[in-house]
């Protein structure tokens, strides 16, 4: 059989807003599988994001310092452009359950309709993260309870602050 000559890149694409337990899971576990790694963080969510892009990206670098081969980048645009740009030819994403799936699995299959060499590969989640979600946290946030069980305690203040940034605002 051939060898492999180059390196193999994963992207882990996302929003990232914010990163949660879950998500770190993966990006731990992706870092062991794949040469590489690069977090892809979407800048323009299409909502207002909680945190911006930049942010995002702080707060995850921060978590995965001890990952010497996992890079946080961020991206707008096709995945796929990123993709190539990047020179990453396998995109990795989470799959907490069934819920998640048909919306994955649509992502993946427009993903290589957009480019043929962009391969989706799924990492079921961890026992433990199956229920953790950004927008869970955001809301749980929100309503003042406690999210740290579901976020590296950073995020968790990090989610506080703005939490109460948005309570302040609303109460304006
Ligand atoms: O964390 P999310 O919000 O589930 O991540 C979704 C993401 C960022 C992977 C997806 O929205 C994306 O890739 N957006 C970039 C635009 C794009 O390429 N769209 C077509 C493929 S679905």
């Amino acid at each position: 059989m051939k060898r492999r000559k180059t390196a193999r890149r994963a992207l882990i694409p996302g929003s990232f807003d914010p990163v949660t337990n879950g998500h770190l899971d993966v990006i731990r576990r992706a870092s062991t599988l794949f040469d590489d790694v690069v977090v892809a963080v979407l800048a323009n969510t299409g909502k207002t994001p909680w945190f911006t892009a930049r942010e995002r990206v702080g707060l995850i670098e921060a978590e995965a310092r001890s990952l010497p081969n996992v890079r946080v980048r961020s991206f707008g645009g096709l995945l796929v452009d990123f993709a190539r740009r990047a020179r990453a030819t396998v995109v990795v994403r989470g799959l907490r359950g069934g819920a998640d799936l048909e919306n994955e699995m649509a992502m993946a299959r427009t993903n290589r309709d957009l480019d043929a060499r962009v391969e989706t590969v799924f990492l079921g989640a961890s026992s433990g993260t199956q229920h953790v979600a950004s927008r869970l946290v955001r809301e749980i946030g929100l309503l003042g309870g406690r999210v740290d069980g579901l976020v590296p305690r950073r995020v968790a203040v990090a989610v506080r602050a703005r939490a109460a940034a948005l309570r302040k605002a609303a109460r304006s």
